[in-house]
């Protein structure tokens, strides 16, 4: 039987805690709306100085030591990011050079959101299946800077963080048994950032008149897709293992809103006291945010040898994934 999967895991969040008062000093909102709304109680800020490439550097060193490993073992690299380091070349690049590993192949994969991480492991599960390498797959956003903060509907939601894991075929990995992942582009349009691309460049004129910071996107129809996307691929990667619902010790769900996170549990029919939550501490961290919850459930204590973790995610795109480890 095929051993791949997750080796080592490991998370990185910037020191500063912003809380939901905080936020009522740059547009008008408050506590208890986003509380209410949302669940979110605080977000980690990044530091002035601090990018994307130091964020990554540091859950990929973690995810490393995690897996007794150092970055000499390291054979190819994925970057999930919608906020990379520079426009171009991709933030793997950085990651590479920084990390110090050999001139291995390293990309991102960038746009697809908050579903990023999910499906990179996906993508380093075929690849290790392929070649039998040792994968690095990170999830970073440094979305504070990033985004409009002056646009209330949008800025409040989220928070700075990076995950990784380490995907290889070794006898003691948390098994991946099975991945899903989908996209439908007819939605893009409903959660975009769409400054700075071919369809509207970076322009003084677009300076002046565009607020290219802005993320468009319409909160209701997100939060409905979002419930129905990934609860339907839930329940495919369970289906396709052969595994009952009933066997899942834990779920790690995309942290973008405690009440998808409910209504995803409810869809599902699973007892939420199996599902997995800290969207109230960091927010939403876009790609970052299962490899983080990953980290933090085995720190609170709600991740043990031996249980079987279903994780689940959407995103922009729209895109989502699922998947299934045995740890
Ligand atoms: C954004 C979201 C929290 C809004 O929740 P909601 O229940 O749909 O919000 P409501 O429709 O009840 O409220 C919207 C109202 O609150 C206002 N509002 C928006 N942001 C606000 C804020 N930060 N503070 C106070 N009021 C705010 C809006 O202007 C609107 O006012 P109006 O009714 O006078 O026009 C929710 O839709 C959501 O989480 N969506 C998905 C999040 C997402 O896209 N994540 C990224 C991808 S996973």
């Amino acid at each position: 039987m095929s051993g791949i999967g997750i080796l080592g895991f490991g998370a990185y969040l910037p020191s500063r805690v912003m809380t939901n008062d905080e936020w009522s000093e740059y547009v008008d909102t408050s506590d208890e709306w986003i509380t209410s709304r949302t669940g979110i109680k605080t977000r980690r800020i990044a530091a002035a100085d601090e990018t994307t490439t130091d964020m990554a550097e540091q859950a990929a060193l973690a995810a490393l030591a995690d897996a007794g490993l150092t970055a000499a073992d390291v054979d190819e690299i994925i970057v999930a990011t919608d906020t990379p380091e520079v426009y171009a070349p991709d933030t793997a690049s950085f990651l590479q050079h920084r990390l110090g590993t050999r001139t291995v192949p390293g990309y991102d994969l960038g746009g697809s959101g908050c579903a990023g991480f999910v499906m990179a492991l996906d993508i380093a599960r075929s690849r290790v299946q392929c070649n039998g390498s040792t994968v690095l797959v990170v999830g970073v956003e440094v979305l504070s800077k990033l985004m409009d903060w002056g646009d209330r509907d949008t800025c409040v939601l989220f928070g700075d963080g990076a995950g990784a894991a380490v995907v290889a075929d070794r006898p003691t990995t948390a098994k991946i048994i099975a991945c899903v992942a989908g996209t439908d582009g007819s939605r893009a349009d409903i959660l975009q950032r769409e400054v700075g691309g071919t369809r509207k460049p970076f322009s003084k004129e677009v300076a002046k008149t565009e607020d290219f910071l802005r993320i468009d996107f319409n909160g209701r129809e997100v939060f409905k897709e979002a419930v129905r996307r990934m609860s339907a691929s839930a329940r495919e990667v369970l289906e396709r293992s052969g595994v009952a619902l009933e066997e899942v010790d834990l779920v790690i769900p995309h942290q973008a809103n405690l009440r998808i996170i409910r209504s995803v549990a409810k869809t599902l029919g699973i007892d939420p006291a199996k599902v997995f939550v800290n969207v109230d501490k960091y927010g939403n961290t876009g790609s970052a945010s299962i490899p983080i919850a990953l980290d933090d459930a085995r720190t609170c204590g709600s991740l043990h040898s031996g249980d079987l973790v279903l994780m689940t995610a959407f995103g922009a795109g729209f895109h989502w994934a699922s998947g299934l480890v045995q740890f």
